[in-house]
């Protein structure tokens, strides 16, 4: 069977910083009670009236200059993202309309903070098959819109950030190189620890005042469940990975977990006994971008030179639903 690989990685992050000292001027919060007990330093926000397929778009033009490649080359899109940007449809049909490749397929994928690896899965299968031969996977995420900015959800508000990450998939010259395999997995009694309830179709009117004034359209999370499942499953699913491969964490190169909480990914990287340098934390600069955090952190390595050939990268997400999952591939 084919291999699929890699070809080339972009990201984007809004120009707006939001230190934690910013949000202390609009939440009762600290830097200190922040970066303590998350890790994260400050986040991006976009400017109004920037959505995720414009976010998106740069990442992916960064990815196809990074590959040699033009819109026109890609013959599928998938686009992960938990911040739609409507309703309907698809914000991967949005993203091809600015694209301008009309006619090749786009598909949403919505397993939030998991949606890049369960995209990036896709994307290995069709190109494995020969189905496509060039695909496109882009996490991307506009929260800063939909965050409520009231004490209530200070837990939650502080962590996300804007942002967005894209891979192009394609067909590996060398049985050796590109993904070795990707695992992905979810537990629906969890959805209701961690979730947007509203609009829903379960709701008449998919929307209401009631709805509104209850705020049941920002997010709640039960952090403390989110934190123990998180690195029990990131642990779980990234040995999974690597014995599936013959590998163990001392072969892991590159840890890029999902960025949700600086605590879940030492406690994850230490348990796994893979030293801290290897291990992303670009949560700290970034916040929890969900979708987008890992090709965001993916591209950054990339970029800086510090992936080499041969290198290998082990992916970790862990997310609402739950959802989790794990790639591994040798670059
Ligand atoms: N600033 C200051 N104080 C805050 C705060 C904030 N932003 N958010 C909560 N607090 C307060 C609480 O009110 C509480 O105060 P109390 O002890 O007086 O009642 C105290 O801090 C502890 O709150 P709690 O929510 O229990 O904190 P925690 O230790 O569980 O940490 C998280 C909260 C969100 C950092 C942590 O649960 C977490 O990271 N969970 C995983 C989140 C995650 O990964 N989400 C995304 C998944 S994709």
């Amino acid at each position: 069977m084919r291999r699929a690989r890699i070809l080339g990685t972009g990201s984007c992050l809004p120009q707006r910083v939001v230190t934690n000292a910013e949000l202390a001027t609009r939440l009762t919060t600290s830097d200190e009670w922040i970066q303590q007990r998350t890790g994260v330093k400050e986040r991006r926000y976009v400017d109004d009236g920037i959505g995720p397929s414009d976010l998106a778009l740069t990442a992916t033009n960064r990815a196809l200059d990074a590959a040699g490649l033009k819109a026109s080359d890609i013959d599928f899109i998938i686009l992960a993202t938990q911040t739609a940007e409507h309703e309907f449809p698809g914000t991967a049909c949005f993203l091809q309309k600015k694209l301008g490749n009309s006619g090749v397929g786009a598909l949403d994928v919505r397993d939030q903070c998991t949606g890049f690896l369960y995209g990036l899965s896709i994307a290995e299968a069709f190109v494995q098959l020969g189905k496509y031969k060039r695909v496109l996977v882009v996490g991307t995420e506009v929260h800063s819109t939909g965050l409520d900015f009231s004490d209530r959800s200070r837990h939650i508000t502080v962590l996300f950030g804007d942002g967005a990450g894209a891979v192009i998939v394609g067909e590996s010259e060398s049985a050796d190189r590109g993904i070795l395999s990707t695992h992905l997995h979810a537990d629906g009694k969890f959805a209701e620890e961690l979730w947007v309830p509203a609009p829903g179709s379960i709701y008449p009117g998919r929307i209401t005042h009631k709805l509104l004034d209850e705020g049941m359209h920002y997010p709640f999370m039960n952090g403390k469940a989110v934190f123990v499942e998180a690195v029990t499953q990131m642990i779980n699913v990234s040995k999974e990975a690597l014995s599936a491969n013959g590998l163990t964490p001392a072969d892991v190169t590159h840890f890029v977990p999902h960025q949700a909480n600086l605590r879940i990914n030492e406690s994850v990287a230490q348990r796994l006994g893979i030293p801290s340098e290897r291990c992303d934390s670009s949560i700290t600069r970034y916040g929890n971008c969900a979708a987008a955090s890992v090709p965001i952190a993916f591209d950054e390595r990339v970029r800086s030179g510090a992936v080499k050939e041969g290198d290998i990268v082990l992916m970790a997400t862990f997310a609402a639903g739950f959802t989790w999952g794990a790639a591994v591939m040798r670059w």
